[in-house]
């Protein structure tokens, strides 16, 4: 993907020396939005750093090889027809295996100010269930505390964090790895929010359009993708807790979740060319989007279920990707948008404000969603507040677990309007007249 970025001119890469304390997490920071980056320098590192890769929808699309606009549908299919990985020996990410201190051989960056350490902040986790043998993928921050140890940040609801206290409840540590720069597809996938159980690797499969290529771990019977570029081994220990400090969430604020727990790290294998994925954590470009479109394709699953004549659902950066839900139904029934706000609430934690509109409007289309709500509702009718439901942790106005939900229904009701809703313009044939006419005019005249 890096060299189909660069042949695009939106790769930036950087040759001079960069430090890791704040200034790598500057650079990423000022290009968030815009630029993918390559640092081949950094300071105390011989190992080059690449981040800001998936950064808006339309990146996200070409790592899937399709439009945009299919990128929902796509996801959604990976879902339906998983592929299974498949194990092979020879494995790029095994050229070089190391099994001293580490930790301490990664450029590992430290982001923000009131952060109280370096974070692995691209670290795709893989780990198998103990009870049940199912594997999961899925993100979450590492913070360094030495060589061979971090402090490892999972909701309590995670997948991951319920399989290390099953490990914890059976005596043992949970046994994992830490996976960066592996496929994009692979990445989004193992973001989709599925059942306890529903492996990612599979989906990834078909997004992959193949089998991912896996290969067994070197100290556990764990598999992890073949072709990315650094794994590392470890065990996480549910019963050993260790406070975090104040770390950034997605909002771009900082949180303070009280305690993380420890992982320990007793290996790490890599390519010889091996380079470090970073994601810019906070709110900013790659975090948001890589959260919010598998977010808002496992929510279109869920509401596809009841909802028929759902469309496209947004999960939107403004609403800092996590929060905020645009869901498209076509021709909606009296009833169905508070069906689907009902819907989304109960799916996924992390929702907190949904709006509904016609199919006319584009769900990711933030403006077309203001001028919905500022011209087919009726705040007294169309608003619904829901008070005293749980909140994510993560939620910024989370107060004693709760935090109340607004849905707004900005569909259209015919009934509303005598002049109706009909779009104020010219008649298609004056369009098609002067769009020839623009055809033929010299640039200087347009
Ligand atoms: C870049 C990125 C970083 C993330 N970091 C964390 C994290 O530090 N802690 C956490 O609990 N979830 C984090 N998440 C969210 C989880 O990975 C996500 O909710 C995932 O679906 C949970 O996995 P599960 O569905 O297997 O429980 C992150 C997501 C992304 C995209």
């Amino acid at each position: 993907m890096m060299a189909q970025l660069d042949a695009r001119g939106e790769l930036l890469v950087v040759e001079e020396e960069i430090d890791l304390v704040h200034d790598l997490s500057a650079l990423l920071s000022l290009t968030h939005d815009t630029l993918a980056v390559r640092a081949n320098r950094i300071k105390g590192s011989d190992m080059p750093v690449f981040g800001n890769l998936l950064l808006n929808r339309e990146r996200i699309g070409m790592a899937l090889g399709v439009e945009a606009e299919a990128i929902q549908s796509t996801l959604l299919e990976s879902v339906k027809k998983p592929v299974p990985p498949v194990l092979v020996s020879d494995a790029p990410v095994q050229q070089e295996d190391f099994t001293d201190g580490v930790l301490a051989r990664l450029p590992v960056p430290t982001f923000f100010a009131k952060e109280t350490g370096p974070y692995i902040s691209a670290g795709m986790m893989i780990a198998t269930d103990p009870e049940t043998g199912l594997g999961n993928a899925s993100y979450a921050r590492l913070k360094i505390l030495s060589p061979t140890e971090a402090l490892i940040g999972i909701a309590p609801n995670h997948h991951l964090a319920i399989m290390a206290r099953k490990a914890m409840a059976l005596g043992k540590p949970l046994p994992f790895a830490v996976v960066l720069g592996a496929h994009p597809a692979i990445q989004l996938a193992a973001c989709l929010y599925l059942g306890l159980g529903d492996d990612e690797m599979h989906c990834a499969g078909a997004l992959l359009g193949e089998p991912v290529r896996v290969t067994k771990c070197l100290s556990s019977d764990i598999l992890v993708p073949a072709d990315a570029e650094i794994v590392l081994e470890g065990l996480i220990h549910a019963d050993k807790p260790i406070e975090e400090g104040y770390v950034s969430e997605y909002h771009g604020m900082y949180e303070d979740y009280g305690v993380g727990v420890l992982a320990t790290f007793h290996r790490m294998t890599r390519r010889s060319d091996a380079m470090f994925q970073v994601i810019e954590p906070g709110y900013h470009a790659e975090h948001i989007y890589l959260g919010a479109i598998p977010i808002a394709a496992s929510l279109k699953a869920q509401l596809a279920r009841s909802i028929l004549n759902v469309g496209e659902v947004a999960v939107t950066a403004s609403g800092s990707g996590r929060n905020n839900v645009v869901v498209q139904i076509h021709n909606p029934r009296p009833g169905q948008a508070r069906r689907a706000m009902a819907i989304c609430w109960g799916a996924v934690s992390i929702i907190k404000n949904i709006t509904v509109v016609d199919g006319d409007v584009d769900p990711w289309d933030t403006e077309a969603v203001e001028l919905a709500k500022a011209t087919r509702m009726r705040a007294e009718r169309d608003v619904l507040i829901v008070t005293d439901l749980p909140a994510d942790r993560s939620e910024p106005q989370e107060s004693g677990g709760m935090v109340a939900k607004i849905g707004y229904d900005a569909t259209i009701r015919q009934s509303d309007r005598k002049e109706g809703f009909d779009k104020a313009l010219p008649p298609q044939a004056s369009y098609d007249r002067m769009r020839a006419v623009l055809g033929r005019a010299k640039p200087q005249e347009r």
